[in-house]
């Protein structure tokens, strides 16, 4: 079908709070929130297509231009670093972007020659000890980063802290914040032109639902 806008949705709790705001403009979503094993589901009314897909795959569909739009955490966009246009923050989602540790490098149990940081954010990490000039080992990892400084692997994480529940249960805590994150809408700049004013009634009807939230 033509002028169909393209969704990419890192699948889980991204996902379903996108389908509540798009519900809230009166967009079915019945056939998305249970895709089944189908990763392209469309709602021929609304002429939208989404397509779910791991979140740190988002930024690469909307790079690429295969879809038009993406809801992606921060975190994920600024690790992907492509050239995404930000359309909005949408508020949930919320967590930090922190590097964590021991308390006191006492308590540590690594002792190695370079600073080591496991971190699912190598560009991230990369950029963020770049930036003051440090000197540091990356060991990415791809999940229960904690376990880094817990069983000696590094000497500290760079990871998303949000209840901050993990880190307590391994007896760490936050040493620095690098940033807030939080998921944001983005679009593929050309999508913005071609789709001009289809992207934009969508867009402005999500601002809408956001600030009638507040
Ligand atoms: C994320 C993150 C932390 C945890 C933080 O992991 O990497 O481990 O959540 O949340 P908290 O502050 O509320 O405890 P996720 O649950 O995505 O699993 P993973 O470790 O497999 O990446």
């Amino acid at each position: 079908m033509q002028d169909m806008i393209t969704m990419a949705l890192a699948k889980g709790r991204l996902a379903e709070e996108t389908f509540r705001i798009l519900e809230k403009l009166g967009i079915d979503c019945s056939a998305p929130r249970n895709p089944g094993r189908q990763l392209v589901v469309e709602n021929p009314d609304a002429r939208l297509r989404f397509i779910l897909v791991k979140p740190s795959d988002v930024p690469t569909y909307v790079d690429h231009g295969v879809a038009d739009l993406g809801v992606v955490g921060k975190d994920t966009l600024l690790e992907a670093g492509r050239p995404l246009y930000e359309v909005l923050d949408l508020g949930f989602g919320a967590c930090r972007l922190c590097v964590a540790g021991y308390p006191s490098p006492a308590r540590s149990t690594v002792s190695h020659a370079t600073f080591r940081v496991a971190t699912k954010y190598p560009n991230v990490a990369r950029s963020y000890w770049g930036s003051q000039g440090q000197t540091i080992e990356i060991i990415e990892l791809h999940g229960s980063v904690e376990l880094g400084p817990v069983i000696g692997l590094s000497d500290v994480i760079l990871d998303i802290v949000e209840s901050g529940a993990t880190l307590k249960a391994n007896g760490l805590q936050v040493l620095e914040e690098v940033c807030p994150c939080s998921a944001r809408l983005v679009c593929n700049r050309v999508s913005l032109k071609t789709h001009r004013e289809r992207m934009q009634a969508l867009i402005h009807g999500i601002e809408e639902v956001l600030k009638e939230a507040e």
